[in-house]
This record gives structure tokens, sequence and C-alpha cells, in this order.
């Protein structure tokens, strides 16, 4: 089992992160050798259909990390705290964090931003033996007060805002820090001056380490092509044209073929007619 904590104070060899959310999903990432799986309320969108990650619930997540753990036993997990479970004071914040972490086998949460109100969850959980991995720059459970789906620290006070939560989380007591969507060069300086390691989507290549969506990744969906994603295949395609493929030979009477079916003696079959 190699579930310790990666190396995170600026590793030599950038950290390898992959969301997953169920079983077989997992296995894939586990046997390909990534360093952490995060089960991320992406989730919401890519698996639940939802168009935004807050409507994923507290046991929508433990349900899903729950198989990702049972497919990856010895992956380092984190798992993302749902919009609103560490919204509402620190006691909430605690109670959700131990459900998810004794429920999952989770090794470390996630959570979003680097408000005074997150700062004190991040450092309670910590401080009671619960890593957390912070994110900052594009938060998409609060994306619209953000004005949207869009690059942050672009300008001087958003630049400044995610220099400054960035050190603000590390401060708290956060292992990492997810930089998603800003620019390459606003993440490497982040990256400087933190001590803990940064792990980027939509951030550049001086990050300590990259995430991607495993949809995103996988070319689940057709079409739907991030600028912050590069897809290593077109598995949707390939996937729909299977079952085109399977439909038409249904169809026509092509499938099954003997090879899968099954065959009995002639006297036992002669008997029932
Ligand atoms: O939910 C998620 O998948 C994430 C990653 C994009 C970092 O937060």
């Amino acid at each position: 089992m190699k579930r310790s904590l990666p190396e995170l104070s600026h590793p030599q060899q950038p950290l390898v992160m992959v969301t997953a959310y169920d079983f077989p999903g997992a296995r894939q990432a586990q046997a390909a050798g990534v360093d952490l799986i995060l089960v991320g309320d992406s989730l919401g969108n890519v698996v639940l259909g939802y168009d935004s990650t807050a409507p994923v619930t507290l046991g929508d997540i433990i349900h899903h990390a729950r198989a990702v753990r049972r497919g990856a036993p010895d992956t380092f997990l984190v798992v993302d705290l749902p919009f609103g479970t560490y919204h509402t004071g620190v006691t909430d914040a605690m109670r959700h964090a131990v459900r998810v972490v004794q429920e999952t086998g989770a090794d470390a949460l996630k959570m979003e931003g680097a408000t005074p109100e997150v700062l004190d969850v991040v450092r309670v959980l910590t401080r009671n033996g619960i890593p957390v991995m912070g994110h900052v720059g594009l938060m998409p459970q609060t994306a619209t007060a953000q004005g949207g789906l869009r690059v942050q620290g672009k300008d001087d006070e958003s630049a400044r805002r995610t220099l400054e939560g960035a050190l603000a989380l590390q401060e708290a007591g956060a292992f990492a820090v997810v930089l998603e969507a800003i620019p390459a060069r606003l993440a490497r300086l982040i990256t400087e001056r933190l001590d803990v390691a940064t792990i980027g989507i939509g951030a550049g290549v001086h990050c300590d380490g990259q995430v991607l969506v495993y949809h995103d990744l996988l070319g689940l969906y057709e079409g739907d092509e991030k600028k912050i994603a590069k897809r290593y295949a077109e598995l949707g395609r390939q996937a729909r044209e299977a079952l085109q493929t399977y439909a038409a030979e249904v169809r026509a009477r092509e499938f099954p073929t003997k090879d899968q079916s099954f065959v009995m003696k002639d006297e036992v079959l002669d008997k029932l007619y």
C-alpha cells in the first residue's frame, strides 16, 4: 500500500492527479500509476448531468468516493467537500468532513476558496488531523459570483487575491493548493512563493503537478473541447460507434453469433417437442 502523502514540497517530478467517480475509472487511474485521485464535485457536470457543481450533495460525493476507494485502494485519494457543506460554520464542516473520511476512506479533502470562513475550516480540519487541499483561481462552486466560468487572475485585483488566497491557505495548514484557470505566469509566481505544492488545471506548466477531469482527458463527450484540457483519447466517439455497430448487428440478426451462444444435445431438445 503506497497511500502516504506524496512528496508535496516542490517535488522533482510533477505530480499527476486525475479525477475519478466510479470503480472502473479508479481502477484505470491506479493501474496507470497516477499519484493522486480526486473525487471532484465535477461529478455533478460529467456524471450526474447537472449544469454546475452546486447541486452535488454530501451523499452523492460519499456514494461515488466509496466506489473510487474500492477501485483504487492503494492510491492517495482526495475528495471534494460539496458546495454548502463547509459554509455554515466550523462545527458543521468538521462533522461533514469526518463523515466523508470515515465513510469513504479519503486520505484528504479539498475545498474551494480562501475567505476567512473557509480558512477557519482549513485550520480546524488540519489541526484535527484531516489533510486539506485548497483551491483558488476559478472556483466552479461559486462561479456565478466570479462572473461565470472564466479565467481568473488577469487584472491587478484578481491576481493579488489569487496569490494572497494561496498563501493564506498554506498558512492555515493546506498541504497543497489547486490553481484553476489562471495565467501561467501567475501560477509560476504562486508556485515559487508557496512551500507546499501547487496543482494546476489551466494554469500552465510551472505548477508542481497537474490535474485533469477524467472525462475531459479521455474525450468522453464528443465535441466538448475545453481549452484547459488536452484530450488524450476520443472514447466518446469510440463508444458511440461501438453502440451503433451493436444496434445495426442486432437489427440485422448478425449478433449474437455462434461464439456468443450456448449449445445443447439434440436428444435433450427433441424431448421438448
Ligand atoms: O471538481 C473537480 O474536478 C475539480 C478539479 C477540476 C480540480 O475541482
